[in-house]
């Protein structure tokens, strides 16, 4: 009985844990000064005004700027228009998604809300904060919706100021030095490194006493784990999910106390190729919840398509959305998902083909029915979901 009381609380901190809310974010108090800088500075001079924002995924570029919009210099000053391009099904429905934000009544067609777009940023309006969040799916041959948005801040009167933010570094290298040549109003950069080793190991101290269990992580344990990620990509969501597996595996232990040794054995167990058949039954470490539908979802897919078929990550994302739906779980945006895909990867799960992970990406399985078996918690979502060929 008292170990389910513990259990329970253990349950709480650890989806504390993986929050997207958070109440502070160390290490970016730089990125958001500038940002409430650049926000005030429009406000102020009344200048058009435009920004990119970059940095690799997991650096906190989403969390940085939703730090901001309830600030006072947003909510007094500024209507805004937040799309994550990642949510959308193809780069020119951005359009429609932007008239519906604005609440521009009428057409459904992406040409006529263009339009109906512009005609408002000429007439008298609240100034807008357009973020376009995850730009890099925006991205096509000629970029020509790029170009028209980031010209948006040059219409007379049209008050508005557009952040674009991008993952990819590769985006970025081409794209920029062409905004830049293309559009008359050169955007401000900002960019978000790669966390470093220090800064990983504040936020996660920081998260851990959030969820009041600071006590069973000691610092030494905690600088292991954070030098490890900060020296394989620096992206916060990996560091949180060892953390939150090295809490998993003390929880199994009597004294519950984390040693050096718990993070050693989960790091060479999530950077190490090795199998899930090198385990034996009991040692096997099961896969978080969101990760365990996303393998799922993969395997789902699978059965229904002809082998020769390449499978997408847009493909998997699209079903992964319906099963969450389904089971009334906050499904996570794109980028979250190509995150939880490559800590599947690092598994050896699955293989992503491609350095530049985005939806057009092929994804491979590599374990069959049977060994994913093992690395469920229940192995009843499996068959339920196979079962379901409405989800496809
Ligand atoms: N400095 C930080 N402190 C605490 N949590 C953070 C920090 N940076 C990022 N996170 C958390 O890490 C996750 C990923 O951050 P996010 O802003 O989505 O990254 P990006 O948009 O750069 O890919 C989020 O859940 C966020 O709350
Ligand atoms: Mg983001």
């Amino acid at each position: 009985m008292a170990r389910d009381n513990q259990k329970s609380h253990f349950g709480t901190a650890l989806s504390n844990l993986h929050n997207g809310y958070t109440d502070s974010l160390p290490g970016r108090e730089e990125q958001i000064e500038r940002l409430r800088s650049f926000l005030t500075k429009h406000i102020d001079d009344h200048v058009p005004a435009s920004m990119y924002v970059s940095g690799p995924p997991g650096t906190g570029k989403t969390v940085s700027l939703h730090s901001l919009f309830n600030s006072d210099v947003v909510t007094k000053n500024f209507n805004i228009v937040y799309v994550n391009c990642g949510m959308i099904k193809s780069a020119n429905r951005v359009y429609i998604k932007i008239a519906e934000l604005l609440k521009l009544a009428g057409s459904t067609a992406q040409r006529e809300c263009k339009v109906a777009i512009e005609k408002y940023l000429k007439s008298k309006h609240k100034s807008v904060l357009l973020v376009l969040d995850e730009i890099d799916q925006l991205s096509t041959k000629n970029q020509t919706i790029l170009y028209q948005i980031f010209e948006w801040p040059t219409i007379t009167n049209s008050n508005i100021v557009v952040i674009g933010i991008a993952n990819s570094l590769d985006l970025t290298d081409r794209l920029l030095p062409m905004l830049k040549s293309k559009i008359s109003l050169q955007p401000e950069l900002l960019n978000f490194p790669p966390y470093t080793k220090s800064e990983l190991a504040n936020i996660i101290s920081h998260r851990l006493e959030k969820s009041g269990i600071s006590d069973m992580f000691p610092a030494n344990a905690i600088q292991l784990l954070a030098a490890k990620i900060a020296s394989f990509r620096g992206d916060v969501r990996y560091a949180l999910d060892v953390t939150r597996r090295v809490i998993e595996l003390a929880d199994e232990k009597i004294e519950k106390k984390i040693v050096l040794g718990d993070v050693m054995a989960v790091l060479n167990n999530v950077y190490s190729t090795s199998s899930a058949l090198d385990n034996n039954d009991e040692n096997t470490e099961k896969l978080p919840l969101q990760q365990e539908l996303v393998v799922c979802a993969l395997l789902l897919i699978l059965s229904s398509s002809k082998k020769s078929q390449p499978i997408t990550v847009g493909r998997v994302f699209d079903v992964f959305k319906k099963i969450c739906t389904r089971r009334n779980i906050q499904a996570r945006d794109l980028s979250d998902f190509i995150t939880m895909c490559s800590l599947i990867e690092t598994r050896g799960i699955i293989k992503i083909q491609g350095q530049n992970v985005n939806r057009l990406s092929k994804v491979i399985m590599l374990w069959d029915k049977n060994e994913v078996d093992d690395v469920l918690h229940d192995k009843q979502i499996l068959v339920d979901i196979l079962n379901d060929k409405n989800l496809l």
